[in-house]
């Protein structure tokens, strides 16, 4: 297989994790460009479910190497609970099979500290964030007042920027926040003590990846949240603090973009989004708690209860022209089989006119109606179904229309969460 991406071509949670885990097996490596521990990936392997947060899903597979690229941003602590977790569960966690780039930006304590406090601070304006800090260290990156893991190694240097970094912080903590200051020495030791523990993890991840694909070796490059959640391109404000889309991947790993073979969009047979901000497609009666119980859609970081909806065409088309997306994964099929019909929407009504371009101002947005159209649901079991030729007619037409709407082949169906329920098409992996 070529070096691909896989990226979310909704508000998250489209399955990646899980899909990833399927393709990692046809490729070297899988490097995560962007995000933080405010990802949850899924996957269940032999019944058991893992949660990964930092960690690439490629680690489940023996003989892959892990990589999390420079634009990842990390919580050194989660990280290293997660470590031990896979370790504990019996997978290898290792400096030959896991790397962190040295320039790999650090989720410090007033980090998390400050993104809980501007939530609250916000009221009904709130982004929903996961509170992990995500949004105040990719400010700090920003504003060149970030610190990279590998300035733990270096403990003099470490200790000026940390002095005068939290002497700034501490200003803000106890002025405007009114909380007790941090205390530098305590945050100084717990800190050089995650970087030891780091250590031979930590390396110049954009010359290993140079090198191997040199050398031939494949690279899958994991995105996480989702298009619709991407600093630049999705529902700004409401929206993740780092570029989800494919746009991210060469500045989170520092490879070149002639690097990329193959970029894959991943969606949920229907949608979902957690946190604040326009749903154009969200159903708001009982149904929709019918979809979360079906899909059993609460988030994997927050456990919140994730708002559902009709499929978008118009967003996921987006999602596939900004990305320029080769072809789509369709996830969680399995979660509408009970259903009579299946809505589709195909276009917003702003207004007098009809939209099939996702707009870029909120106020539109917010102002959009969706238009539907309805298909017949297919109302049967899809477990145990391994062969495209033996799904329900109704289903295949449902895939037909969203290729047709979409201009955009769908290469693989899941029908069920285990790692082995989903159905190649068109020669879906071979393909690619
Ligand atoms: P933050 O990334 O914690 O700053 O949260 C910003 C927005 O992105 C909020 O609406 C979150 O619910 C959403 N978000 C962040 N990570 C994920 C994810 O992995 N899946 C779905 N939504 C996410």
């Amino acid at each position: 297989m070529p070096n691909i991406v896989v990226i979310g071509t909704q508000w998250g949670d489209e399955g990646k994790g899980r899909i990833v885990d399927i393709l990692s097996e046809r490729v070297d490596i899988v490097a995560r460009y962007q995000g933080g521990n405010n990802a949850g990936h899924t996957i269940i392997v032999d019944g058991k479910t893992i949660v990964l947060h930092h960690i690439p899903s490629g680690i489940l597979r023996k003989g892959k190497v892990s990589v999390i690229g420079n634009g990842v941003v990390i919580d050194p602590k989660i990280l290293l609970e997660e470590i031990e977790g896979l370790q504990k569960s019996g997978y290898e966690v290792s400096s030959d099979n896991f790397k962190i780039s040295d320039r790999t930006h650090v989720i410090m304590p007033y980090h998390k500290l400050m993104d809980k406090a501007s939530e609250s601070r916000m009221g009904d304006k709130k982004i929903g964030t996961t509170g992990r800090g995500i949004g105040p260290v990719y400010e700090d990156k920003v504003a060149r007042r970030g610190i990279k893991v590998s300035d733990l190694l270096y403990p003099e240097h470490f200790e000026q920027r940390l002095k005068s970094i939290i002497a700034q912080k501490n200003i803000y903590i106890e002025k405007v926040l009114e909380a007790q200051p941090l205390d530098f020495e305590e945050v100084f030791a717990e800190y050089i003590a995650y970087g030891q523990q780091l250590k031979s993890y930590i390396t110049d991840t954009s010359l290993m990846l140079y090198e191997n694909v040199k050398n031939n070796k494949t690279v899958l490059f994991e995105g996480a949240q989702g298009v619709m959640l991407d600093v630049d391109f999705g529902t700004y404000p409401y929206v993740t603090s780092s570029n989800a889309g494919a746009g991210g991947v060469c500045a989170g790993t520092g490879i070149s973009p002639k690097t990329i073979d193959h970029i894959v969009g991943i969606s949920k047979a229907y949608t979902t989004r957690v946190g604040e901000g326009p749903f154009p497609t969200e159903i708001t009666d009982g149904f929709g708690e019918v979809l979360r119980k079906a899909g059993n859609e609460y988030g994997a970081t927050t456990g919140r209860p994730r708002r559902c909806g009709w499929f978008d065409a118009v967003a996921v088309s987006y999602s596939i022209r900004v990305n320029g997306i080769n072809s789509l994964m369709l996830t969680k099929l399995d979660v509408l089989s009970d259903l009579e019909t299946i809505r589709v929407c195909t276009g917003y009504k702003y207004k007098d006119q009809v939209i099939t371009d996702f707009p870029s101002n909120l106020s539109i947005l917010t102002q959009c109606e969706p238009i539907y159209e309805e298909v017949a649901g297919w109302k049967s079991d899809l477990s145990g179904v391994s062969d495209p030729k033996d799904l329900p007619q109704n289903l295949k037409a449902y895939l037909g229309k969203l290729e047709d709407l979409l201009e955009t082949e769908i290469s693989l169906v899941s029908v069920g969460p285990s790692r082995e329920e989903f159905i190649p098409l068109n020669n879906g992996l071979i393909s690619i």
